[in-house]
């Protein structure tokens, strides 16, 4: 039995497999405690006693792929993580792309969107330049891979390590833009930010249906989970989705250059559509 003694090197090999069958994600046999750690309480909770029995589960009930998904995936964020990609977006995206498109909506996507917290930073940043320009307006599509972590953005309560970064960084936008929740000082996005946000369970390496044409793709913190292969899968995905114009930020470790993609250094973390790669690519995705 192998729920007690820690995994066995043939389960973990296969669990590595199953992972990157369902996310993508390329784990190394050093996550082996992590997996264990991750997966024992649902084992535990459906009385499975080890690993080889969840991992067959896994592959037999396709009601528990969900699960899986949820367990092994890491969804740390904060609200304007890294700041000068939100400084970016502030002083030079928003002024551009509104100058460039009067009287369109802007159209974003959060697109490994984890508990929320990258959107809703976008929706405070628009909700104050929609106050500033008149006629501005924006609509967020904010997907993920991972069912239960979409929960957690859709209800759009915070606490902890969140709530404390921007009490820290921006006490007045958390004035206006969250009202308190619970008794341990948490807090809930408002009603007026979340009015602007779609969210919708979807997994990077597949087309996003419908093909919306966004103007701005948020991809960050998640193409380092990926090995080569699949990094160039998403982000070729993602180019489908994006606008001619549209710009694409990655994470601050995320530097895409070398690879064997459609996409234009800007400068760090932002990134556009060449324009002839833009052409050839969608029209071969219509011909098809
Ligand atoms: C570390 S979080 C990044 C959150 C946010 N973008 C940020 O930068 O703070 C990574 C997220 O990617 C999601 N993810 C992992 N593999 C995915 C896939 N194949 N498709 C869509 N989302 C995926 C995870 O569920 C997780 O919520």
């Amino acid at each position: 039995m192998d729920g007690g003694a820690g995994l066995s090197p043939a389960t973990l090999t296969a669990l590595i497999a199953l992972v990157r069958k369902h996310t993508g994600i390329a784990m190394t046999e050093r996550k082996s405690v992590l997996l264990e750690g991750r997966l024992r309480p649902r084992m535990r909770a459906l009385q499975i006693e080890s690993y080889q029995g969840y991992l067959d589960k896994v592959e037999q009930d396709r009601a528990e792929v969900p699960h899986f998904i949820d367990l092994v995936t890491t969804n740390d964020t904060l609200f304007f993580r890294t700041p000068q990609v939100w400084t970016y977006v502030e002083k030079e995206f928003l002024p551009q792309w509104s100058r460039e498109h009067p009287g369109k909506r802007l159209k974003i996507w959060s697109a490994a969107a984890a508990s929320g917290e990258e959107l809703y930073s976008m929706a405070m940043l628009c909700e104050e330049f929609a106050a500033a320009n008149p006629g501005f307006s924006y609509q967020i599509h904010a997907t993920d891979i991972s069912r239960q972590i979409l929960e957690v953005a859709r209800a759009g309560k915070y606490g902890g390590r969140s709530v404390e970064k921007i009490q820290a960084t921006h006490p007045d936008w958390v004035k206006k833009y969250f009202r308190p929740s619970g008794d341990s000082g948490g807090l809930q996005v408002v009603d007026a930010l979340k009015k602007h946000v779609e969210l919708a369970q979807h997994n990077l390496l597949v087309p996003l249906k419908p093909n919306k044409q966004f103007d701005l793709v948020f991809l960050r913190n998640v193409l380092i989970y990926f090995d080569q292969e699949h990094t160039e899968t998403v982000l070729r995905q993602a180019a489908l989705s994006m606008a001619p114009h549209a710009r694409l930020i990655v994470g601050e470790s995320e530097s895409i250059s070398g690879l064997n993609t459609a996409y234009q250094f800007v400068r760090p973390m932002i990134y556009q559509i060449e324009q002839a790669d833009y052409h050839a690519n969608n029209n071969n995705q219509r011909e098809q």
